[in-house]
Parts: structure tokens; sequence; C-alpha cells
């Protein structure tokens, strides 16, 4: 009885609804963390951009001003080394003037003055102008390092050669940059928090809404089911929960269907089971209620009870036999049979009978027929039809049966000379209990059950009958069934 937790969560997780809480709660919060990054990697992007930009232009003015002030040869420009001290203070960062010979000729920081830079950026831009400036972002320890080179144009005849004089190294801290961006991390958290909040509350009132026609449906069921009523289910119009109510009723109409005819067939049973109990009942009270009765009549009456007795039993056999039929398909008792003898074998135990009124009776075999097949049960098919042909058949007339086969099935005729089937009955004639002519067929004896049976027994060899007639000139059966059985599990 005892769950364990494993298996607790495993049936949580069989839940529509659990599912479908995950997958949005999931879904809502994976996009939130990626619009969360994507806007801040953005922002911070900008923001480099700009301030590298803004930096490059003083420094390109500043080289400029470095140029015309010949500051490369004397650094004692007080406008100068003002300005750079400017730069310097404006984006809280360094400037380092370094002339052709990779020497710091100034230094904000006033540390490396007089010493010799090794950069590969410094060299760089030393050698190949504009086109060597770099700028690098460090974001790791938040700042920004920048070249430029500080160009000559001469003014000679050879117009627009340019030297390069010397590079200015400028790096800028990032901190403000870093302070925004931890502001608005804050601030996007709190936010996304609350997103966070209300994508849980939806994900829960989403996987409520979402699976609760299925409970209507599921009480809609159960109201059917407990018996307060049998009509067809109803509930909410979405197309999924449509189809559910549409198969679930179909099946209701379908056992309905099942039911009525059940219900049929039970009352039909009782009373074809009452008739001769009545007629025997009515026989012996005749006799009792005489006194002295002519021992003709004794016999007379009592061999109709006998009759009612006979017909009585032939009415349960018939039943046996047909709930025998009603048993699935796996309860056949399948072997290799030899259909002509089978047939032979019918017809010799029917023959005596058809001689009685003088009914002759072919048998026409075109090829020699083995098929798997459950011999009592198919016997019991052919010996109902054959019976029909001479009961139903005139005085004097002919029953003519034909066995052929192709590569799959083989098929059996019963052809008869006799009274015919109405149209309008043939739909009706496999039905239990149906008899064409109820008045007439009672002399002629017979219970209705036959073809039932008949139709029963080919069907469970996935075979098919079917049935041709004119009425007052005869009427041929045509039985198919395969010559392999095949069972379908
Ligand atoms: N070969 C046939 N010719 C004419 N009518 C037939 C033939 N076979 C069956 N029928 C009709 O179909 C009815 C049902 O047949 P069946 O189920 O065998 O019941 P039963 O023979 O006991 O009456 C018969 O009562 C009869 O009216
Ligand atoms: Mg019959």
């Amino acid at each position: 009885m005892s769950l364990s937790i494993k298996d607790y969560f495993i049936n949580i997780f069989k839940s529509l609804r659990v599912r479908i809480f995950i997958i949005v709660f999931i879904t809502g919060i994976v996009s939130c963390l990626v619009v969360h990054s994507v806007i801040m990697d953005s922002y911070e992007n900008r923001a480099v951009s700009v301030r590298t930009s803004e930096v490059q232009t003083q420094m390109n003015i500043l080289a400029n001003h470095l140029i015309t002030y010949n500051y490369l040869a004397d650094t004692s420009s007080e406008v100068i080394n003002a300005e750079l001290d400017m730069l310097a203070n404006l984006y809280d960062g360094r400037v380092m003037i370094i002339n052709d010979d990779l020497s710091i000729i100034k230094d904000t920081y006033e540390i490396s003055t007089g010493k010799t830079i090794i950069s590969e950026e410094v060299v760089a831009c030393l050698k190949q102008g504009t086109s060597g400036a770099i700028s690098k972002y460090d974001s790791q320890n938040g700042y920004i390092e920048m070249t430029t080179p500080i160009i000559q144009s001469s003014t000679e005849e050879e117009a627009e050669k340019e030297i390069v004089k010397g590079v200015m190294l400028v790096s800028v801290a990032t901190d403000t940059i870093n302070t925004t961006l931890s502001i608005l991390n804050r601030r996007a958290v709190t936010i996304e928090l609350i997103v966070v909040i209300l994508i849980f509350i939806f994900a829960i009132v989403a996987s409520y809404y979402m699976v609760k026609p299925f409970d209507r449906i599921t009480a809609a069921i159960n109201d059917v089911k407990a018996g307060y009523t049998d009509k067809p289910v109803t509930g909410p119009n979405y197309l999924e929960t449509e189809h559910v109510i549409n198969a679930f009723n179909q099946l209701l109409k379908q056992m309905k269907v099942l039911d009525d005819s059940r219900q049929e067939f039970v009352s039909n049973v009782s009373h074809e089971l009452k008739t001769p109990i009545t007629s025997m009942k009515v026989l012996a009270d005749s006799l009792l209620a005489q006194e002295d009765v002519p021992s003709e009549v004794y016999r007379d009456f009592m061999s109709d009870i006998v009759d009612e007795i006979d017909r009585e039993d032939k009415i349960i056999n018939d039943l046996l036999a047909l709930v025998k039929m009603d048993k699935k398909a796996t309860d056949l008792n399948i072997s290799v049979v030899d259909v002509e003898q089978m047939t032979e074998i019918i017809l010799k135990r029917l023959r005596p009978i058809a001689r009685k009124r003088n009914i002759e009776i072919i048998l026409e075999s075109k090829r020699k027929i083995t098929a798997e097949i459950d011999e009592v049960k198919m016997s019991l098919a052919i010996m109902n039809l054959v019976e029909n042909a001479i009961k139903y058949n005139k005085e004097n007339g002919w029953i003519k049966v034909v066995l052929d086969a192709d590569h799959q099935f083989f098929t059996i005729d019963i052809m008869d000379s006799g009274i015919g089937i109405p149209e309008d009955s043939i739909a009706h004639i496999y039905e239990r209990f149906y008899r064409v002519d109820k008045s007439r067929s009672r002399e002629i004896g017979g219970t209705g059950l036959g073809l039932s049976i008949t139709r029963s027994a080919i069907l469970m060899h996935r075979g098919s009958i079917k049935v041709d007639s004119v009425l007052g000139e005869g009427t041929t059966f045509t039985v198919k069934v395969p010559l392999i059985y095949v069972t379908n599990n």
C-alpha cells in the first residue's frame, strides 16, 4: 500500500496538469533569463562603444594639438599638459604620450615618464598609423585601452605624406558603466522575480483550465456509468474533447443496441420456450378434465404432447448451439478437412428426409478442397442450409450443392427449387427466431435459429454468406471461407 517517494513522483508526472504546469513555467523562466542576458549584453556593448568613440574623438583633437605645439620635442607646454590632465580626469584614466623611439615622454600618472614601452599595440600604431590604432575593452578589469597615432602631415611638395611622430595611449576606467550595469541588473532581477511569480500563477491557472474539460467529461461519463442517465454525454465544445465525447457516445449507442438485442433475445427465448409448455398444459388439462377418456383420444393427445416435447428439445439444442457460436473465434477447433468428404457425410444424413418429399440432391465438386476449419461447426452450418433447402422446397423439387475453390477461398453454393424468400424478409433471415411465415413455418417445424447459428459459424471462420432468392422459384445460399485459417492474435 505504501507508495515509495519515487512512485509518488512518477504518479505526479503522469498528470497532464503537472506537465502543462511544468512546461509553461519552464518556458516562462527560460524566456525571462534569455531576455535578461540579451538586454544586459547589449547595454554593455552599447555603453562601451559610446565611451570609446567619445574618448577617441577627444584623442584625435588632442593629437592635432600635440603637433601644433610641437609637444613631442618639448613637453613643457602648460596648455597641452592641462588638456592631457583634463582628459585623464574626465574619464578617470591614464594618458601616455610615446615618441617614435618608443620612449614615454608624458604619463599623467607621472610613474613611467622617460621609460621605454615595448607594447605590441603601440608598435603597430607607430608603424601603420591610423589603421594600426586599436581600442580594447577589458571587461574583467573594467577598462578600455585605446591608441591613436600622432601624425604630422608634411606641407611640402610631396603633399599628403603623413609621418607618424608618436602614439597616444589612453586607458579609461569603465566603472560607471559597471555601476549602471549592476543597478540595471538589480532592477531587472526585481522585475523578473515579479514576472516569475506571475508566470507561476499563470502556469497553475493555465494547467487547471486546460485539463478541466476532461474532468467534466469524466464526470459526465461517470453519471452514465452510475446509471443516472442514459442520454448521450455532452461537454465543452473543444475539438479534442469533442472527439472523446463522440467516440464515447458511439460506444454508448453500440452498447445500447447490444443491450436491446439481448433483452429482445431473452424475451424471445422465454416466449419460444413457453409455447410448447403452454400447449402441453392445455393438452394435459383437457385429458384430466375428462373422465373415462377413450384410449384412442388418450393416445392422440399423448402423441401431441410428445411432439411438443420434441419441439422444446429442438429449441434448447439450437439455443445451446447458438451460445457456443457466440464464443470467441479462439475456441475454434481447427484441423485440415476434406470439404467434399464433409459435405457428402452431411448429405448422406439428410437424403432420407429429402426422399420423403421426393427431392433430389445433387453434389457437384469442381476440384479437390482441403481447408483449415472447425469440422463440427462448419458441418452444422452447411447442414442447416441444406436442411432449409429441403424444408422450404416443393414436392419433387431438387437441390444442387456446388463446391469450388480458388487459391484463397473455397465456396459452397446451395441452390434449391423451393418457395423462395420475399425481398423484404431477406434482410432479417439471419436474425434469431426470425421466420418468414410464422404460421406456415410452424407446420414445417423449426426454431428460426438455424441461419443465425450458420452465420455465426461462418463469421468465426472469417468467411461470408450471401443469399439470392426469387420468390416461388428458388433460393441460392453462397458460403465463402478462407482455405487457411489466420488468427488475429
Ligand atoms: N432455402 C430457403 N428457402 C426459402 N426460405 C428460407 C430458406 N432458408 C431459410 N428460409 C427462411 O428463413 C427463415 C429462417 O431460417 P432458419 O433460421 O433456418 O430458421 P428455421 O429453419 O428454423 O425456420 C425460415 O423460417 C424461412 O422462412
Ligand atoms: Mg433452419
